[in-house]
């Protein structure tokens, strides 16, 4: 039985908690007070003041080239101590209001949501979609900059998926009006409860940024998030450069490779860009992908490729 009668007929801000967690984050973002973190910041010489807390990070001086994409680490300052944490460690990254915004966005230039909502954009100007229509998934959300970015385009339902508390806790403290629901869940073990829950949603976009690769979102949670939104509908995501190339022969690269140029997806637009610098100022090129979804994935695939991860 579906959780919200209705379905599709589910309107904004109509939130079903079935975790305790989920409630509790949902009840602070109804809440009528104001969102803290963007229209406090500013950046003053190195240091991040966003809703009151202050960063000093450094990068390692030794140079990073041999430190793969996910090894690489910062050096954050705090009370006179110093600690090391990974780019990949969103759990220590999140938990401190901003310190996302001023490591990727002020230092490393990142520039990806802005690039995939315009390619999406692009996509969607080519059909007699408006972009107003969208009902959008947002996977690997995080604490909300894409979903922010699309909101300002505007778009019909925003909903948000990601895999760590951290990152729902942070976007209701962050961004606590730009989803109508947000969802801590892995799709590759997701219950009939929450699938069911989540395609009352009719979603009909998929959004992904910034990640896929490198031991964050795997193919088969993709396949999941691509079978999670209507047909036809639209898709959206970026991945970097060296995952399209042929000499990567991980089970990843190559089912994002055979996806991409399957009968599931039709591509309306590639783009080689800037996503952002590494540590030692070198550009991180990346792909930014739209386009139609043609038909469901079907739950072999990535065994008739070859590509089981
Ligand atoms: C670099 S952040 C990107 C966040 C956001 N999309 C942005 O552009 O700011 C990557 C996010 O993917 C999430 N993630 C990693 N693996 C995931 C998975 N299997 N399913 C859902 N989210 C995942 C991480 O927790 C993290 O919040």
């Amino acid at each position: 039985m579906p959780l919200v009668p209705g379905g599709a007929a589910r309107g904004p801000r109509q939130r079903v908690c079935y975790a305790a967690h989920r409630g509790r984050y949902a009840a602070a973002a109804r809440a009528d007070r104001p969102a803290v973190a963007v229209t406090t910041r500013r950046t003053v010489a190195g240091m991040h003041v966003e809703g009151g807390q202050k960063y000093r990070l450094a990068f390692p001086r030794a140079k990073g080239e041999d430190l793969d994409q996910d090894e690489a680490y910062f050096l954050l300052s705090e009370a006179g101590e110093q600690t090391r944490i990974r780019f990949h460690d969103y759990r220590e990254i999140y938990r401190r209001q901003g310190l996302y915004e001023h490591l990727f966005y002020d230092r490393l230039k990142c520039s990806s949501p802005m690039k995939v909502a315009k390619i999406l954009e692009s996509a969607v100007s080519q059909s007699d979609t408006h972009f107003t229509e969208l009902r959008v998934l947002d996977l690997g959300a995080g604490n909300g900059i894409m979903g922010e970015e699309l909101s300002k385009v505007g778009v019909s339902r925003l909903i948000g998926i990601d895999i760590i508390p951290e990152a729902e806790h942070a976007m209701y403290r962050d961004r606590p009006r730009v989803y109508d629901d947000y969802y801590t869940v892995d799709l590759t073990a997701m219950s009939a409860e929450v699938r069911e829950d989540i395609t009352s949603w009719s979603l009909n976009t998929l959004c992904v940024v910034a990640a896929l690769g490198f031991g964050d979102i795997p193919a088969q949670a993709f396949i999941e998030g691509v079978n999670l939104i209507d047909t036809p509908g639209w898709i959206a995501f970026n991945i970097k450069e060296t995952f399209l190339d042929r000499r990567d022969t991980t089970g990843f690269s190559k089912a994002l490779r055979e996806l991409i140029l399957s009968e599931y997806i039709d591509v309306y637009h590639m783009e080689r860009y800037r996503h952002r610098l590494s540590i030692d100022g070198e550009p991180l090129f990346y792909f930014a992908i739209s386009g139609r979804k043609k038909a469901d994935i079907p739950p072999g695939f990535l065994d008739s490729i070859g590509a089981s991860t």
